[in-house]
């Protein structure tokens, strides 16, 4: 069946000219409408490029509001600023140790970190010796703070901040969905840290059109889109959670339903149809053909993401979850509860337990957490 293959789009598009520029991996150079946040976060760092004791920052607030989006840009800005501030970016669910995050921090300073047997503390001297001798400091940006308790490394955050120098040396910007994440952790962390606070709020319906439209202009043809599509796409996005990251996505898919139709402009039934084929709408459909771009973004590992593939044509007990999941890889039902537990924490999965009919045990039912709005 050759010509399931052959169409006129598959080299170049009528419509769409950068697909990365919508994709959950790109991040713009421009920001829009976090003025004040950006500010904040600004003042915060500042003293840094002073010598001065800055700000630690704790950001949070839903999925999709410019939490990293803002954090990246200060720290370019920074770096543009002043060769001697260094930023450090971690995820903290990809796998972190001491060693990890200290060869990351020797890397952004160029200094060596012997290749091996270094003793942990001696690696931090080490840091510490370079960043005092070349008069470097680091901004330090602990992305999904979870993923560092979840793993038991918040030994980072009581280090860093305790280490032992005239001027300070690093600044900590910490970012969660979670606004209560450290309500019930270690005093002892907390008080060394001190995290001052800065919560994202919900972008309204018009400013998700604006960044969607600052993006349309790199990602599509003039004149294949108008405002109305992007006020479209941004009032679906709106309605879940105002999550700007979904907005890119019903573009996205728009675009790709009006190429398929060999259209050259995007029309609002595209918008409404990408809509219906998202894992995000109410009757999504019972096959999907790739998990939204909302899963795409968190950082994954292959065993999260068979379980959210098994999830993906609806709600598992935890034992139909354990038999589809071992029927593709070899893991402990305590590993596997352990990844359930990771993606708990991240909000991509719902774990309800539910009595079960009387016999005294309970059940565990396990779905995705999909942002479902109403249809607009
Ligand atoms: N103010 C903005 N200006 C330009 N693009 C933005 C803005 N806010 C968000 N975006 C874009 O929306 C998407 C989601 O933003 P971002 O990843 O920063 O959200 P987040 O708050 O970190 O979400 P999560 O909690 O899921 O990690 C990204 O593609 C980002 O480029
Ligand atoms: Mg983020």
């Amino acid at each position: 069946m050759r010509e399931l293959f052959e169409d006129r789009h598959g080299v170049e598009s009528a419509l769409i000219l950068k697909e990365y520029a919508l994709t959950p991996a790109y991040y713009s150079t421009d920001v829009l409408h976090r003025e004040a946040e950006l500010k904040e976060i600004a003042e915060a760092v500042k003293p840094l490029l002073y010598g001065r004791q800055p700000e630690n920052l704790f950001i949070h607030g839903d999925s999709g509001t410019g939490k990293t989006t803002c954090a990246k840009y200060v720290s370019r800005k920074l770096e543009e600023q002043s060769g001697n501030v260094k930023p450090v970016y971690i995820n903290c669910w990809q796998s972190l140790t001491r060693m990890s995050a200290y060869s990351k921090i020797a890397l952004a300073i160029e200094t060596m970190l012997p290749r091996r047997g270094w003793a942990i503390d001696e690696g931090l001297d080490r840091i510490t010796e370079a960043m005092e001798k070349e008069n470097v400091r680091v901004l330090m940006v602990l992305d999904e703070l979870d993923g560092l308790f979840f793993q038991h490394q918040e030994w980072l955050l009581y280090d860093l901040t305790r280490i032992n120098s005239e001027k300070p040396l690093f600044c900590v910007i910490a970012i969660s969905k979670d606004k209560n994440l450290l309500a019930n952790k270690d005093i002892r962390i907390k008080s060394s840290v001190r995290l001052k606070d800065l919560e994202f709020k919900h972008y309204n319906a018009a400013q998700i059109a604006d960044i969607l439209e600052e993006r349309a202009k790199i990602s599509l043809r003039d004149g294949s889109y108008n405002r109305n599509v992007l006020d479209a796409c941004a009032a679906r996005a709106f309605a879940r959670e105002s999550n700007a990251r979904l907005g890119f996505e019903f573009l996205w898919r728009a675009a790709k339903i009006a190429e398929r139709g060999n259209r050259s402009k995007i029309t609002l039934e595209d918008v409404k149809a990408s809509a219906e084929r998202t894992l995000y709408d109410e009757k999504a459909p019972k096959r999907v053909e790739d998990l939204g771009f909302e899963f795409m973004n968190a950082s994954l590992t292959d065993e999260e993401r068979l379980i959210l593939s098994i999830l993906k044509n609806g709600e598992k007990t935890s034992s139909q979850l354990y038999a589809a999941f071992c029927k593709k890889m070899t893991r402990s039902s305590r590993s596997i509860r352990n990844y359930l537990s990771r993606l708990e924490i991240k909000q991509l999965v719902r774990i309800e337990t539910v009595p079960d009919n009387g016999s005294g045990f309970s059940t565990r039912k396990i779905r995705l957490n999909i942002g479902v709005g109403n249809e607009t």
